[in-house]
Order: structure tokens, then C-alpha cells, then sequence
């Protein structure tokens, strides 16, 4: 596996792929892998000659109060995995080569259409930070298809209507969440629990459960299923930001009929959780 710090190392690999007619797949990340980010690679390897995974813990999709300084930061641990993985090149850039200009004075892009709600309402500029981030990675690789988790599904719309609007040639492929045996989804921030705290975690997958199968049983008041939702949430000792029955094509309000999914977030402790399900 060859290592790139610099955007001019990432072209030249790419460059000598591209003439010899190979498909580049990308999977970005912010590093600490799990077996959630491997199972974007293997699918990422199935799509393409070439697998390009980067590792940025990227501090435009921070806020202030966030994490960004405590995020973990693994290098050593990643770069074996990944090797393992099968993966071509890996794209280890620093703030300066991803920000030239500095974060503040940056271009960015925003993406209103999704990003104000959900996630969005409670992390102000964290899609911006994203789309923002993503779409210079993009340029910077040129894959022809790139790998999303469906654990962030906010996260893979913003996605899929940034490319879309902005015409970025590149496919966005969405691959399913992978989870603890009891049903608590891979995240880099799990670490941040206490042994308490990873006890009552998988409480967030299940109340989705719960809301998913009232809808499936008839259940069509969407607002009692979230106000329900909420106080399970709390009874469990965690504090529920959001439970929201939506329209999985675009997260607009849903209605009896459509493809619905069921996405939440919810603080426990100090650690951030999230996590949808497809009804
Ligand atoms: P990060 O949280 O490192 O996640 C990288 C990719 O792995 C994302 O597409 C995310 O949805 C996916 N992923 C994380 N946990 C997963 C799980 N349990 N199952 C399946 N996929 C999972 O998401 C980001 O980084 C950043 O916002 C990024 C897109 C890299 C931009 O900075």
C-alpha cells in the first residue's frame, strides 16, 4: 500500500492507473477504523481495480464545543488494517494541504436542501464542513465511485445531492450499517463510553426497532411514535436530540405510503450516538 501526504503524490498514482485503464474507488474517512469503515473498503474493492481510502479528522465539520481535539487519532493501527484490507493508497493529508487558504477563508459548499434539520439542527455547519471537505477530496482523487455508510444517512444524501447538483462524475454508493452483536452500530466515538454507558448504548437501535414496528403494525400518528420514542430515550438515561419518521428518499416530513426510515440521535454521557433504520 502506498502512502500519499501530499495531493501532487495522490495525482501521480492516479495518473498511471487511469492509463492503464483501471476504475479508482474511494472510500474517506476520518480514521480510527472499525469493521463499519473495512466493510466500505471490501465493498469499495468490488466496484474497482483500485481501493483509495483517506484519513482527515476534518476540523471544518467540528463545532466549537465538539470533539475535534479529543478524536482519535490512530495512524499506525489504521495503516496496518488498511494494508491488510487490500487497500492501493492511502491520502494521510495535514490541515495545510486539504486547507491552503486556512479554515476560515476556505470556499465552501452547502448543501440547504438537507442540511439544516436532524443532525444538521443541532450541528450548525457540520454538513457544510462535510460537502465542503468531500468535494475536494473528490477532486483531489477522482474516483469513480465513492463509499458512504448508511449510518450516516443524513450525511449520504448531502452527499448524493452534492454530486448530483454540482455534476461531480462520480457514482455514491451507500453500504449497510455495521453493528455490535447487540445491535449497537460501529462508531469511532463508542470508545468514549463508560462500561455503564455501552450497557444502556444499544437502547437507541432498539427504540428504533420499537418505532419501526409500530409503524409496520398501523401505527400512522408519526408524532405520537416520536414522542414516545423521546421519553423511552430518557426513561433509559440517555438524552434524546432528535427521533424522527421521515421520507428515506429525502428526509422530508413522511406520509402513510412513502419509504420511510427512522433515524435518531441522542447524547449519552459525553459521547454523541446516532443511528436510523428502514421501516
Ligand atoms: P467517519 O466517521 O470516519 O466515517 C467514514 C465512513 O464510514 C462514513 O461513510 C461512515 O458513514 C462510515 N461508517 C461509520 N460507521 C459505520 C458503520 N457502523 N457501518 C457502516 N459504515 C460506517 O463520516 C465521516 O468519517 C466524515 O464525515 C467524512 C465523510 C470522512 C468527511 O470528513
Amino acid at each position: 500500500m502506498h502512502i500519499a501526504r501530499t495531493i501532487h503524490e495522490v495525482r501521480e498514482s492516479i495518473r498511471d492507473w487511469r492509463a492503464g485503464g483501471e476504475r479508482v474507488a474511494f472510500v474517506p474517512t476520518m480514521g480510527n477504523l472499525h469493521a463499519g469503515h473495512l466493510a466500505l473498503v471490501d465493498a469499495a474493492r468490488a466496484k474497482a481495480e483500485r481501493v483509495v481510502v483517506s484519513i482527515f479528522v476534518n476540523p471544518t465539520q467540528f463545532g466549537p464545543n465538539e470533539d475535534f481535539a479529543r478524536y482519535p487519532r490512530t495512524e499506525t493501527e489504521d495503516t496496518t488494517k488498511l494494508a491488510k484490507a487490500g487497500v492501493d493508497l492511502l491520502f494521510l493529508p495535514g490541515v495545510e494541504e486539504m486547507y491552503p487558504g486556512g479554515t476560515e477563508a476556505t470556499t465552501f459548499i452547502e448543501v440547504p436542501a438537507l442540511s439544516a434539520q436532524l443532525c444538521g439542527a443541532h450541528r450548525p455547519g457540520h454538513f457544510r464542513g462535510v460537502a465542503t471537505v468531500v468535494a475536494r477530496l473528490f477532486n483531489i482523487v477522482q474516483p469513480d465511485v465513492a463509499l458512504f455508510g448508511e449510518k450516516d444517512f443524513q450525511q449520504l444524501l448531502v452527499i448524493r445531492h452534492m454530486v448530483r447538483d454540482l455534476a461531480f462524475p462520480v457514482d455514491v454508493a451507500g453500504v449497510p450499517t455495521s453493528r455490535e452483536s447487540d445491535g449497537l452500530a460501529l462508531s469511532s466515538r463508542n470508545q468514549y463510553l463508560s462500561a455503564e454507558e455501552r450497557k444502556r448504548a444499544p437502547r437507541l437501535q432498539a427504540t428504533l426497532r420499537s418505532v419501526a414496528e409500530g409503524i409496520r403494525n398501523g401505527a400512522k400518528d408519526f408524532d405520537v411514535l416520536e414522542r414516545d420514542a423521546l421519553q423511552a430515550l430518557q426513561s433509559a438515561g440517555l438524552v434524546p436530540e432528535y427521533v424522527a419518521v421521515r421520507r428515506a428518499a429525502d428526509l422530508k416530513p413522511a406520509r402513510v405510503g412513502d419509504e420511510l426510515i427512522v433515524l435518531a440521535a441522542a447524547q449519552l454521557g459525553r459521547t454523541r450516538l446516532i443511528d436510523n433504520l428502514r421501516v
